[in-house]
């Protein structure tokens, strides 16, 4: 479609020689004797080209290039002015105009300047459209990479949620053991101030705590008496076997820390490097607590659940000595309920 163009002279004789050789050329002309009608037949249709006389009745042709500027800035101005007033052309250049033409002025050199200003308006106008495809573009792609990573994310959670769920089964009595232990430790490092980067460790250290026990025989693990010091030292040796297990996968290696010291005690007598007070990771100092939560509110063979209230007891009993004192502390404000929230069962 041929460009529209739009010829401000107050001269009629000027603006229909210029309408004439334009039209000649193929353009699609329209003409205004002043900026008033100028203004409004650009805001009634597109108008790729404006040729403006700056030396008009009424407002003049800068004060007309500055207002079309505002509301059409992609219409393209070429400026016509008298040859003393070459400094206002300049200034005109400055607002935003693509060329001038003193007058008098040759029709070639006016018809020449209104093609190199409308392909000048093209060039720019497709690179804009161009800068603008490359941004959704890279908007959709990392959106999509975005996604691909929380689908990956979700599909690493489920498989190691299996594998917790496959430990579990075996020590049946226990039930989901592991997750909740997982979604108690959250609560607990949530309340004590834990970095919201460091809880996803936890919670992976938690869920897979008890892995080292698949190298403990049916025998010892599921054994209903007492054991034996030979059947001592084999369950504890879960701990060091579940920390080699999954510290060679990269983004396990926080969780096989919590892993291998979630049996050690704040006053230095677990197992299996006797560590004490804050030289156990943050993590399994968090994490011990809640396992001991769940395995008193839960029913074993050899004794019933014990009441929400003997627990809290307890672990008051143990702190400074199985636990860390500010995480008992921690443990001691978060209500009954958030507790039974997680487990989805009363305690009493
Ligand atoms: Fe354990
Ligand atoms: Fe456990």
């Amino acid at each position: 479609m041929e460009a529209q163009i739009l010829v401000v002279d107050d001269e009629s004789i000027v603006r229909e020689m210029e309408i004439a050789a334009l039209s000649g050329e193929g353009y699609h002309c329209h003409g205004a004797q002043d900026a008033d009608s100028a203004c409004r037949i650009l805001r009634e249709r597109t108008i790729e080209l404006a040729l403006i006389d700056i030396n008009m009745p009424g407002r003049s042709g800068v004060q007309l290039l500055q207002e079309m500027k505002e509301f059409s800035p992609d219409t393209a101005a070429i400026m016509v002015t008298a040859m003393d007033d070459l400094e206002t052309a300049m200034f005109c250049l400055k607002l935003g105009a693509d060329d001038y033409i003193l007058k008098p002025f040759n029709l070639d050199r006016v018809i020449l300047s209104v093609r190199n200003a409308l392909e000048k308006r093209r060039l720019s106008l497709e690179n804009r459209m161009y800068q603008r495809h490359l941004e959704a573009k890279v908007l959709d792609q990392t959106q999509q990479i975005k996604e691909t990573l929380e689908e990956l994310q979700v599909a690493y959670d489920s498989t190691l949620k299996a594998l917790a769920r496959a430990l579990d089964a075996r020590e049946k009595e226990t039930g989901s053991h592991s997750e909740r232990v997982r979604g108690y430790t959250l609560l607990l490092a949530e309340t004590f101030g834990v970095a919201e980067a460091d809880l996803g460790e936890m919670a992976m250290g938690a869920l897979l705590h008890d892995i080292g026990k698949v190298g403990v025989s049916d025998n010892t693990l599921l054994k209903p008496a007492k054991l034996n010091d030979e059947e001592w030292v084999e369950i504890r040796r879960h701990p060091q076997v579940g920390h080699d297990i999954i510290a060679g996968v990269s983004f396990l290696q926080g969780a096989a820390q919590i892993v291998l010291t979630h049996h050690e005690r704040f006053d230095g007598k677990g197992y299996p490097n006797g560590l004490l007070g804050r030289d156990i990771p943050l993590g399994a100092r968090i994490f011990s607590l809640v396992d001991t939560l769940d395995a008193m509110t839960s029913d074993r063979c050899y004794r019933k659940a014990m009441s929400f209230q003997a627990v809290v007891d307890e672990v008051q009993r143990c702190s400074g000595g199985q636990f860390d004192p500010m995480i008992v502390e921690a443990f001691l404000s978060i209500p009954k309920h958030r507790w039974e929230e997680i487990a989805r069962k009363k305690f009493y």
